[in-house]
């Protein structure tokens, strides 16, 4: 049975002791209330913050990612973190392809295949975000879209290979605007997603296939997201930043 999997993108916030707060209230809010035994947390914090998060991870009570990865295996790339380096410390998951990404640092489905390709050359496994924005949506393109970044990002990969992916489908317009997609809205093209899966792959393994939503997700809306079929969790940017909001999510399946 694929996974429900309720993942904190921090985005660039936090000071590092705000974070270390943040995850420790995290930490404590577990102990106390258990998660559903399908349901796995992941908390993707800035780099800098990694190993502080994996640390407090050591206890399982919740897993780890980053947010980026740099598209080459290493070398003179100064300020860049490789998919090697992420390896080296343990991190199971890395975000790649994030909209905002591709709108100020110039990422193209071509970048976001060959990070994929890294990551899982180091046993990373991908979260792949993908979504259309606002004048797609209104133009009625969103599948074309979404059908483009699924291709020309993941389909090169074997089914072997595409097992260990997880998609983020992420409205840009619904992106911290505080605008959500409808449950339908959410249903309808996370099947489609899940259509193309099964079309390259076959249905066994679009069934494995977590599928989370992204974009302005909360605790008052997460049950009804999370209540559709193809729905298998969220990517969550600013709730994630609240302990209580992050929980009452990852306790919405
Ligand atoms: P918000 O939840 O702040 O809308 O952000 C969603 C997102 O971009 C997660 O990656």
């Amino acid at each position: 049975m694929r996974k429900n999997i309720v993942a904190g993108n921090w985005k660039m916030n936090k000071k590092f002791d705000e974070a270390d707060e943040l995850v420790d209230s995290i930490m404590t809010k577990l102990e106390e209330t258990k998660l559903g035994d399908n349901t796995l947390m992941i908390i993707c914090p800035p780099f800098p913050y990694l190993e502080m998060c994996s640390d407090y991870s050591n206890d399982s009570y919740f897993e780890v990612g980053a947010q980026n990865v740099n598209d080459n295996e290493k070398g003179a790339y100064t300020g860049e973190v490789s998919a090697e380096m992420l390896e080296s410390m343990d991190i199971p998951y890395c975000i790649v392809g994030h909209s905002e990404r591709r709108a100020y640092y110039g990422e193209t489905d071509a970048t976001v295949a060959r990070k994929v390709d890294q990551l899982l050359q180091h046993d990373i496994k991908p979260i792949v975000c993908c979504g259309e924005v606002l004048e797609e949506r209104e133009a009625g393109k969103q599948f074309d879209v979404v059908k483009r970044q699924i291709t020309d990002g993941l389909f090169h990969l074997s089914a072997e290979q595409f097992a260990n992916v997880i998609i983020a489908y992420e409205p840009v317009w619904a992106i911290g605007t505080g605008k959500t997609a409808t449950p339908q809205q959410a249903q309808e093209i996370h099947a489609y997603i899940r259509g193309l899966i099964a079309e390259k792959y076959g249905k066994a393994v679009a069934d494995e296939t977590s599928i989370l939503y992204g974009g302005s997700c909360k605790p008052s809306n997460a049950k009804e997201l999370f209540a559709n079929p193809d729905v298998d969790g969220g990517l969550i940017g600013g709730a994630s930043l609240q302990a209580d909001d992050f929980i009452n999510i990852a306790l919405a399946f």
